[in-house]
């Protein structure tokens, strides 16, 4: 495939970083899906860690967030390569571009800030549970503000870029998401049945 609309294209589809960018977003959630779960089940980062759980869960925090800088690495050289669209190279455009990453960044950086290190990066997989669930900021806002938040970045990105490969780009962030969260929100959920269902019986016991 040449290029989207005639000569003047939108996105080139010509350029290797846009695939690379592509894969590299679609990479990361299934990484830590398909690893979080086999610790779940067979604890193979806690065994590698020795044992010490919390160590593990460490270790996959630092695994996760390096690919997600390297993937806004990648994303960032690939919009670098794509043709600009003069209808996003306005003052408002930028206006909303640098809106959307701070308030992106604010969702992240907040929820982080509340679940903690091991609350943000899957604890409950390695059996490391919240006390109670988080309601406040940002989770009154969003039920997602991890994933809503780094979708409204990688848009700002995008917009203050002009470039329209990176709202295509932003497109597949969102729609790995809503996948991934189709995964992790009932298997979360049941972890955290499974906890009240033994605390119940627990009481039961000491009655
Ligand atoms: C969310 O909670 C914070 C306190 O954590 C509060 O200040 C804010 O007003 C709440 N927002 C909404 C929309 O309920």
């Amino acid at each position: 495939m040449t290029s989207f609309v005639g000569s003047k294209s939108l996105i080139d589809f010509d350029q290797k970083s846009l695939a690379v960018a592509a894969a590299s977003i679609a990479f990361n959630p299934i990484f830590w899906n398909v690893v979080a779960r086999q610790e779940y089940h067979n604890k193979i980062l806690t065994k590698l860690a020795g044992g010490n759980s919390r160590l593990a869960c460490y270790g996959l925090a630092v695994a996760i967030f390096s690919l997600g800088i390297f993937r806004d690495f990648l994303y960032e050289q690939a919009l670098r390569t794509q043709p600009s669209h003069p209808l996003l190279e306005t003052g408002l455009t930028k206006v909303i571009a640098g809106g959307l990453f701070a308030c992106g960044n604010v969702l992240v950086l907040s929820s982080m800030w509340a679940l903690g290190v091991t609350g943000t990066y899957l604890g409950d997989y390695f059996g490391i549970l919240m006390d109670s669930m988080v309601t406040g900021f940002p989770f009154n806002v969003t039920s997602a503000p991890m994933y809503y938040g780094s979708t409204m970045s990688f848009l700002g990105t995008a917009l203050w870029f002009g470039k329209p490969a990176g709202i295509l780009l932003t497109a597949e962030v969102l729609a790995v998401y809503l996948i991934a969260l189709r995964f992790e929100d009932p298997f979360t959920a049941s972890i955290y049945a499974k906890r009240e269902k033994e605390q119940k019986k627990g009481e039961k016991k000491a009655l």
